[in-house]
């Protein structure tokens, strides 16, 4: 028998589907540790999502929708033409796994529709090209996103990001360091100020090890750091990437990005988001009615695995937060460039 190849530790090979499992480069250990989880059910996949296993908007609604093709497998060896309803369980759990994110119900809508129009016998070879193709459109519309979100820059600048809307993120290559990744390759720009990204550190443990991998010049600063940075000057845009985006461009992003938005405004820096049209939610009609996920005050409390809160003090952790569509200058998609988002403008991208 042929042995597989490696599975490969770098941000474009950090969701790999393999002969009937799958694989996640599990991002809690990153960068100490590179080490995939291998997932052989709807459910597995399910906790791997919400213990941030795998994090990221798209990376999310990819997951799950490799979680559907386990799911179908199963059921079907299980209950055979019957997995049809038992199926709308795992569903659930899926959905279940993160709110805010609303790549996931996407995927996971694209998924069931796909099942629905299924005939007789086993339905997981035609779910698995399903997925397979959902993983593959995103890397394309990451590239894309790439090369109009570097049109807009001019350059040569530095620029901000938070969080990470990488390679890890997605499907590969990224959302906001698909822009970042472009616009340094044209020269455009010249170094990336990370926000590290509390509590989380996305920004310290991923974003910094996606871009020290590729050679892009990166700067670690603490969250409260960026104001001193803009006032400074030099920086040319803040880049960021999205959880969900209300009809009316109104952003939710990881906690923070408000904050970021408001300075960027203040200091005359133009505020760029870039995320594919999956992450686009036609039916909610504004920022007011995205559900921000909480998750355990313990996320505060400590740092990495330490606790540093007094006994008995209690934390607030929303994760996310909404930009109003007023304070971005533009929302990059794949099917085109939206500046200054209104719902009108919004709803040329449908056009
Ligand atoms: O809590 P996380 O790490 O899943 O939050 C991720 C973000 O906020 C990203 O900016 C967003 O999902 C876009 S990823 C391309």
């Amino acid at each position: 028998m042929e042995t597989p190849t490696p599975l490969l530790p770098t941000p474009d090979h950090a969701l790999v589907w393999r002969e009937g499992r799958l694989y996640l480069l599990d991002q809690r250990l990153l960068p100490g540790r590179a080490e995939f989880l291998e997932l052989n059910s709807a459910s597995a996949t399910a906790r791997a999502i919400r213990d941030m296993v795998v994090r990221g908007a798209p990376a999310i609604g990819i997951a799950a929708a490799f979680g559907v093709v386990l799911a179908a497998r199963d059921r079907y060896a299980q209950d055979g033409e019957g997995w049809r309803s038992p199926i709308q369980a795992d569903l659930a759990e899926l959905a279940a796994s993160r709110p805010t994110a609303v790549n996931l119900f996407w995927a996971l809508e694209r998924m069931s529709h796909r099942l629905a129009g299924l005939g007789a016998g086993d339905p997981t070879q035609v779910l698995l090209a399903e997925a397979l193709a959902i993983h593959a459109e995103d890397i394309a519309a990451n590239r894309r996103m790439g090369e109009l979100g570097a049109s807009l820059i001019q350059g040569p600048t530095a620029v901000i990001t938070p969080c990470n809307a990488g390679a890890l993120a997605t499907g590969g290559y990224g959302t906001a360091l698909g822009v970042i990744r472009q616009g340094f390759a044209d020269g455009k720009i010249t170094r990336v100020f990370a926000d590290e990204t509390r509590p989380w550190l996305q920004g310290t443990r991923l974003t910094a090890w996606e871009l020290t991998q590729d050679g892009i010049p990166v700067t670690l600063q603490a969250d409260g750091a960026a104001a001193s940075l803009m006032a400074q000057g030099g920086i040319g845009w803040v880049i960021v990437g999205s959880d969900r985006i209300a009809a009316n461009g109104d952003v939710a992003n990881k906690i923070g990005t408000y904050g970021l938005a408001i300075l960027a405004r203040y200091h005359g820096i133009g505020f760029m988001v870039a995320a594919p049209t999956s992450t686009i939610d036609w039916e909610t009609p504004n920022g007011a009615a995205i559900p921000i996920e909480e998750r355990d005050p313990d996320e505060v409390l400590a740092c990495g695995g330490q606790r540093l809160g007094p006994a008995g003090v209690g934390a607030r952790n929303p994760v996310f937060d909404v930009t109003p569509a007023a304070l971005v200058d533009a929302i990059v998609t794949e099917r085109g460039i939206v500046e200054r988002p209104t719902a009108e403008r919004m709803r040329a991208l449908l056009g």
